[in-house]
């Protein structure tokens, strides 16, 4: 289950440039997962994970 814990981002904005098919920049400017892709393990979710400067993003 793909999450980014809400706290920690510090909206670098680059989750929805690795893997925008999973994340998006919410309202509030912090990285959220979009419906329905919470269950996504791609290598693209991974990358993603690993790019995250603060460890925002779990799955
Ligand atoms: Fe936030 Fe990390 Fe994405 S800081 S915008 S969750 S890469």
């Amino acid at each position: 289950m793909v999450k980014v814990d809400k706290e920690k981002c510090i909206g670098c904005g680059l989750c929805p440039e690795v893997c925008e098919k999973v994340f998006f920049m919410n309202k509030e400017g912090k990285a959220d997962v979009k419906k329905g892709q919470e269950n996504e393990n791609s290598q693209e979710v991974k990358d993603a994970i690993e790019c995250c400067p603060v460890d925002a993003i779990s799955e």
